[in-house]
């Protein structure tokens, strides 16, 4: 399944620096911990390594012109987790949606916009109430597990915006990391 409006696309090379944070989070994803802490301690470990110009190569760094897009970087064989990089070209945005797992996210390059919402029943059916906007400037990291992670992101400033993403599924297989995309009515 393609993701709403994200091109994908798969990394064949990746850096030194690169793999060595896989390790690192390969050594944290094989402990088992619950979700929550897992992504906490994998967001510490992806701080150090956001914004060095050793982590990406050129080509993950590229955006497309019309949609956000996705480089799959590395996929787990066992399907525990995987990272990819997002790239945003300015007024690029994702469709509000959650996610099939725990997720981290850390800002490689750029800002991102972020807004989170919460489902509301409404009579017999339901509505989206925007919660919180957040700004992630370069070095931000966010971990969060479901339920409770629905949200949007975009670029909206004048430069590209890249970011590292990790989280507890195979990607590369389920082609998104998407679980649900929202087109109920939102407060704003
Ligand atoms: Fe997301």
């Amino acid at each position: 399944m393609t993701p709403p409006n994200a091109a994908t696309t798969t990394a064949p090379r990746s850096t030194a620096r690169l793999r060595a944070l896989v390790a690192e989070i390969r050594e944290t994803v094989g402990r088992g911990l619950p979700p929550d802490p897992t992504a906490r301690l994998v967001a510490e470990q992806l701080v150090p390594h956001l914004g060095m110009p050793d982590l990406l190569t050129a080509e993950q760094c590229e955006g497309d012109p019309e949609r956000y897009r996705q480089h799959v970087l590395h996929a787990e064989h066992d399907g525990s987790f995987s990272v990819v990089a997002l790239v945003w070209l300015p007024g690029q945005v994702t469709p509000i949606h959650d996610h099939v797992s725990w997720c981290v996210t850390g800002v490689h390059e750029g800002e991102e916009h972020e807004r989170r919402y919460q489902l509301i029943p409404h009579g017999e059916t339901a509505r989206l109430v925007a919660t919180q906007d957040v700004v992630n400037p370069r070095g931000a990291v966010s971990a969060f597990a479901p339920p409770g992670d629905i949200h949007l992101v975009r670029n909206a400033g004048t430069c590209t915006a890249t970011s590292l993403h990790v989280y507890g599924a195979d990607v590369s297989r389920l082609g998104t990391s998407i679980r649900r995309v929202y087109r109920l009515p939102a407060d704003r």
